[in-house]
């Protein structure tokens, strides 16, 4: 069994080094935030993210947390780097954190420990990594890049039972240490250099944020030529090439890698002298999708100044509190600006930086005299949220279901004018007009 030594306790360091101990290593979890230190000495998790808090509380004894570099660095064979590497103005990643870490490295360290980067970092940056080692004179500590493809809400069975696992190395002694790290999961391990490796990141998310903006279009185009974007995704994906998977039409994606990453790779490949114009419309896409929610409402009230219009989800996606990138910031944006009152309800996301939107605790309380409710976030308990107690409450029974969540027919037999994203308005069982 193995030490390890991570830095940074965030959604990726927390579940990493739950899940390592949960394979039997001894994990030091170190972060820059006394209060998250405190909190997850205390035993309290500081995210949202289901089973981690039993994985945590079940390896109790072999996971600590620390402010303290050395703490984490002693004796460890392993120095995971799992900080945040967000966009800076330029659309470029932010590598202040990952610099950070590797410079507070402390100098001698013994032995032959593996930095092991599974931040999302540009092509490059391992080769950067490794000379600023090297002028540290750290030339006895290795390098392998090891990206995540964990997504929030799964991410603990994601990394208990990965697709993939990704080893990109200078040296292949590095890389065969970090495979048998991992002993126990049942994966295919896919070898290559580092800056494969770190392509391979950014080419997935990439693709699968591809695979969304694709799927919207094809939403667009249902609503005006009547096809339903759920039935053709269904066709298309029974395809064995093409796969069922993020084929889902909706608001566009959020959170805190894929708005990020398309920009990342975008940027890496334009300061190369390319330019990536199939990423430059996946993101174009994006944006303009989630403010299609407001057009559509539009269609239906009329101006929004004075109107009463209710966010149902905040959080980017179901099962987190992550509200990084969410859709949901630019509709309630984009509402406000267009004179609106906004109210949001969400069960777990409490965001206190969305000011003048009002948020409530219960969908009942939301919804009560608003003129519309917009689905924003599939949480499994909106799915019924077409009841005769909610079609009362509203002054105006309008439902625009910015994720096809909801039975089109059930909701307007429950009396709503319900419009989702890509799916024609059809005629109720009884007849009644089409919406
Ligand atoms: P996060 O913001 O949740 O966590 C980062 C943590 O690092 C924070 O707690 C922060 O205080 C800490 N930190 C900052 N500087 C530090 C330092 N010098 N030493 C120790 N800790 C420090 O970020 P995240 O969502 O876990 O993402 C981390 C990285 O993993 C990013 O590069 C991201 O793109 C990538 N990633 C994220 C996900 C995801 O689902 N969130 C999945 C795959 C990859
Ligand atoms: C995503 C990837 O799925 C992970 O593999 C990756 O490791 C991670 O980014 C990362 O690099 O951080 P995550 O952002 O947690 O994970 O969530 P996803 O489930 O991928 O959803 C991302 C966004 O796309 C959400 O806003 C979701 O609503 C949207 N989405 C997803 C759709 O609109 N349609 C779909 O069919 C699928």
């Amino acid at each position: 069994m193995s030490r390890i030594g991570i830095f940074g306790a965030g959604y990726v360091g927390l579940v990493t080094g739950a899940c390592f101990a949960e394979l039997g290593h001894e994990v030091v979890l170190r972060d820059v935030l006394p209060e998250r230190v405190e909190r997850l000495r205390a035993g309290e998790v500081p995210i949202y993210e289901p089973g981690l808090d039993e994985v945590l509380e079940r390896n109790r004894d072999r996971i600590s947390f620390t402010l303290d570099v050395d703490e984490a660095v002693d004796g460890a064979g392993f120095l995971y780097v799992a900080v945040g590497t967000p966009p800076t103005y330029s659309g470029d990643a932010d590598l202040s954190a990952v610099f950070a870490v590797v410079d507070e490295l402390p100098a001698g360290v013994p032995g032959r420990p593996v930095v092991v980067m599974k931040s999302t970092v540009p092509v490059g940056t391992g080769e950067h990594v490794r000379a600023r080692l090297d002028a540290r004179g750290l030339t006895n500590v290795g390098y392998v890049s090891n990206p995540e493809f964990l997504a929030e809400g799964t991410a603990v069975s994601d990394f208990m039972r990965p697709d993939r696992i990704v080893v990109g190395s200078f040296d292949p002694a590095d890389a065969e240490l970090v495979v048998a790290l991992h002993a126990g999961l049942d994966a295919t391990v896919v070898r290559t250099d580092v800056s494969s490796a770190e392509l391979v990141k950014l080419a997935a998310n990439a693709f699968l944020s591809t695979r969304i903006s694709f799927i919207n279009e094809i939403a667009n185009v249902c609503e005006l030529v009547g096809a339903d974007v759920v039935d053709v995704a269904q066709g298309v994906g029974l395809d064995h090439r093409l796969g069922p998977h993020f084929l889902r039409a909706g608001i566009g994606f959020g959170g805190s890698c894929f708005p990020k990453d398309v920009t990342a790779l975008k940027q890496l490949a334009g300061n190369s002298g390319y330019p990536f114009l199939l990423l430059q419309a996946v993101w174009e896409v994006n944006e303009l999708q989630k403010r299609r929610v407001v057009s559509k409402l539009q269609k239906r009230l009329g101006s929004l100044r004075g109107k009463t219009v209710v966010l149902l989800g905040l959080a980017f996606k179901p099962d987190t509190d992550d509200m990084r990138e969410a859709p949901s910031r630019v509709i309630a944006y984009r509402l406000l600006a267009e004179g609106a009152e906004v109210r949001a309800w969400d069960p777990v996301a409490r965001p206190d930086d969305l000011p003048g939107v009002e948020l409530c605790d219960s969908v009942l309380e939301a919804v009560r005299g608003a003129d519309a409710a917009v689905v924003v976030t599939e949480w499994p308990e909106l799915r019924e949220l077409a009841t005769a107690e909610v079609r009362d409450a509203m002054a105006q029974p309008l439902i625009i279901d910015g994720r096809n969540l909801l039975d089109p027919e059930q909701a307007r037999a429950a009396g709503f004018v319900y419009e989702a994203i890509g799916r024609p308005g059809r005629s109720t069982p009884n007849g009644e007009g089409r919406t």
